[in-house]
């Protein structure tokens, strides 16, 4: 077993914090950055570079409690299929406002569950992108989704599509678990999906997991990932169950014991992190796991993975575009979200041929520069401050502040810093928000705001 944090340390450590996966983080969208600014964005974009595109479908088959995405439960096929043509309506507007034709590199569809668009739905979607961008030989195109209400005729159309990666939410096989969750999907399920997707040419598969669940156990834990392993899944993300019930009152529903506290959600993390890493597989970041012909830890090695809405990404194109109710778009100027819910969607698409933004945030040189050094230590675990404030044109001391509150940090063995560079620790990895959030400084204390940090 390996040296694992003393838990009075950990309880220092307890609190809620953003996931950094913006700087600055969606608390600091307001509605003065709307359509018109992301507009002139879009068209300052340098030609010749890529764009990514992330769908959201907001729709499931049925609602988990544990849930804290965008999505509600929708079963009438025409409300899919109209929701399908609002993208490729969006998207279409989307190109016009762009100066010229764009290639992309990256593709996902996220939810909710994308898989409940039609595949009539989604096969117009696609045709609508081919239109409009060049979609580079190369792209990864990916989609999530729910083993539990997917054809295999589904499957088979991904791969003629253009889809070369799949995400199948999982997050616990322990029946106790599942239930507690209002998710009940076996082991044989999920393993005959993956077979199912690989017979249909589609290579990279990931896998999600859910920790800090109510009745789940360090020892229940141990069986479901050694169960995981088993499917061999390329790429696996293990998140912390983020509970944020006064934003999705669903999660009020949740049956079963009190939640973990911190002290076992941090035993939880070891023992998958140990049964994992035995596996074979590399640990990424904060909650990533890959095998090691994976792209996702190719990209670790050499440093250039990044972080995004969707979490972890090999994605390095510079503008991300997002399409679909709650969307998120980050482009070097700024960042801006789309009408969350699909009623103001709507209403939003009807009102002319803008864009649906409801909010945002433009960036400064300051919020890209403290971006860079966030994500850096998100992704690599370290940074060389002087090299990163130089590229800025600030004085080496620029981050002084931040590196006197990373000394309590130090002292715990959780960083270590030497003239400017700072490196986690192994034992630093799971504090990595803790530590990422001493370079915010828009950060304020709000407990109903974030989602536990360990
Ligand atoms: C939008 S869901 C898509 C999954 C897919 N629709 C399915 O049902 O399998 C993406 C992932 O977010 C994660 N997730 C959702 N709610 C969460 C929460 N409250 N805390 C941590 N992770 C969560 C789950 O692991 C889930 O698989």
């Amino acid at each position: 077993m390996k040296q694992v944090v003393s838990f009075d340390r950990l309880a220092r450590y307890e609190g809620n914090l953003p996931r950094y996966t913006s700087y600055p983080t969606a608390v600091q969208f307001t509605d003065d950055v709307g359509f018109s600014l992301y507009k002139e964005w879009l068209q300052a974009l340098p030609e010749g570079e890529p764009v990514s595109l992330y769908l959201h479908v907001p729709f499931c088959d049925e609602l988990c409690k544990f849930c804290a995405c965008n999505t509600q439960v929708v079963n009438q096929e025409a409300i899919r299929t109209a929701y399908g043509d609002l993208l490729c309506d969006e998207l279409m507007r989307l190109a016009g406002f762009l100066k010229t034709r764009r290639s992309v590199s990256f593709i996902h569809f996220g939810g909710g569950t994308p898989t409940t668009l039609p595949m009539i739905a989604m096969k117009k979607v696609m045709q609508t992108i081919y239109s409009l961008f060049d979609i580079q030989k190369d792209a990864d195109i990916s989609i999530e989704l729910d083993p539990r209400h997917v054809s295999v005729e589904y499957f088979s159309n991904l791969h003629p599509l253009g889809f070369t990666r799949v995400s199948f939410g999982v997050q616990d096989l322990d029946p106790k678990v599942q239930k507690a969750c209002g998710r009940i999907q076996s082991k044989e399920l999920t393993a005959h999906c993956i077979d199912v997707v690989r017979q249909n040419h589609i290579h990279s598969v990931n896998i999600d997991l859910i920790y800090g669940l109510p009745n789940q156990t360090t020892e229940s834990l141990r069986e479901t990932i050694r169960s995981v392993v088993e499917l061999k899944p390329d790429r696996l993300a293990v998140f912390g169950y983020a509970h944020v019930p006064w934003k999705f009152k669903r999660q009020t529903l949740l049956e079963g014991d009190v939640l973990p506290d911190s002290v076992e959600r941090f035993q939880q993390r070891q023992v998958i992190d140990e049964i994992l890493q035995e596996a074979g597989y590399q640990v990424i970041g904060l909650d990533h796991y890959a095998l090691p012909h994976d792209t996702m830890s190719k990209a670790a090695q050499q440093g250039t993975l990044h972080r995004n809405f969707q979490g972890y990404t090999v994605d390095d194109a510079p503008a991300l575009l997002g399409v679909g109710a709650s969307s998120v778009s980050i482009v070097p100027q700024g960042i801006v979200q789309n009408h969350p819910s699909v009623a103001a969607y709507q209403k939003a698409m009807a009102g002319g041929g803008e864009l649906p933004i409801v909010r945002g945030v433009e960036r400064n040189e300051e919020d890209l520069l403290r971006w860079t050094v966030i994500e850096r230590l998100m992704c690599d675990l370290h940074i060389d401050l002087k090299q990163v404030t130089s590229q800025y044109n600030k004085p080496d001391n620029f981050f002084d502040d931040a590196l006197a509150k990373l000394k309590s940090f130090e002292d715990d063995g959780l960083v270590q810093i030497t003239d400017y560079k700072i490196t986690v620790t192994e034992e630093g990895r799971c504090f990595l928000r803790n530590i990422v959030v001493v370079f915010d400084t828009y950060y304020r204390v709000a407990p109903q705001r974030h989602a536990q940090a360990i």
